[in-house]
């Protein structure tokens, strides 16, 4: 099957990409640099040509309320309209479990326009709701600094490892499209200062995290459970404390 992964050399396409190709698909990495613009539509039909399924796992290059809003949005509408002139038959997009209840973020306004596109448009779909990445820890603190010290609401958080997205993803994507959300997350639950705090603590970053019941999570209030996935989604294998063993090992080899 011709399967044409958005943003294929990004975190999750990258490792997209070899998965599918491992299972005897021909998988096709898009993105600027092999010649494919979604905000532009340049490379797109060529691209598309013969392809059943389009995977997209792009994401904004700024993260500004406008700019943000502007990529999911001209993008998702670009990619949309070449794939139906195409006939592509499944189209598949990475978001974030709770995305609905996060409005108060720019970020997530931007998602939640890029899933509206999704489901008016007559295209089959499945829409991946993962919850956020081990890799995304660092990346956390850094955008939840508030006089040099990181304040993050102490709520529940079942992150996952980036492999494991890509694997969920990949079979997601074989898969039939059930027009809808899919929800994936990580097979254990911390609060979300706690694990923070370890992650830096193993990049030996003296940050203090400070457990903040009023702090914000990318700019919007969250709650208890908002971050974390309902009963029936697919869980990933990798523990933190496996991951981190992992990315320690592999860093010491880098
Ligand atoms: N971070 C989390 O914890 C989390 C949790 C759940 C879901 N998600 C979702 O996961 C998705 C992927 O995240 P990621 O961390 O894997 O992203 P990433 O590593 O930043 O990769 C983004 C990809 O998008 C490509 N791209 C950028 N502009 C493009 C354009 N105009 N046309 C085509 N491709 C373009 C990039 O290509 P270049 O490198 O060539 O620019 C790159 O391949 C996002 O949609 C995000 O919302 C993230």
């Amino acid at each position: 099957m011709k399967i044409v992964v958005i943003g294929g050399t990004g975190l999750i396409g990258s490792k997209l990409v070899n998965k599918l190709r491992q299972h005897g698909h021909e998988a096709v990495a898009a993105a600027p640099n092999t010649g494919v613009n979604t905000l532009t539509g340049e490379g797109l039909a060529e691209v598309l040509k013969g392809a059943s399924v389009v995977i997209d796992v792009s994401n904004s290059p700024s993260w500004e309320d406008a700019a943000v809003l502007k990529f999911f949005e001209t993008s998702t509408r670009n990619l949309l309209t070449y794939e139906a002139a195409a006939g592509v038959g499944h189209h598949v997009a990475l978001s974030v479990v709770g995305t609905q209840l996060l409005s108060e973020s720019g970020y997530f306004r931007a998602k939640i326009a890029q899933e509206q596109l999704i489901n008016e448009s007559p295209i089959p779909y499945t829409i991946v709701h993962a919850t956020q990445f081990f890799e995304f820890l660092k990346g956390l603190a850094d955008v939840s600094i508030v006089g040099g010290k990181v304040h993050l609401p102490p709520v529940l958080f079942q992150p996952m490892a980036a492999d494991d997205v890509a694997t969920a993803v990949a079979r997601i994507a074989v898969g039939p499209p059930v027009n809808g959300i899919v929800e994936i997350g990580g097979p254990e639950q911390f609060r979300l200062d706690e694990l923070v705090r370890r992650r830096l603590a193993s990049l030996n970053d003296p940050r203090e995290v400070i457990a903040d019941p009023k702090a914000l999570y990318s700019g919007a209030t969250i709650s208890e459970r908002t971050l974390v996935p309902g009963n029936n989604a697919r869980l990933g294998e990798t523990h933190f404390e496996t991951w981190l063993a992992q990315s320690a090992a592999s860093a010491h080899t880098a």
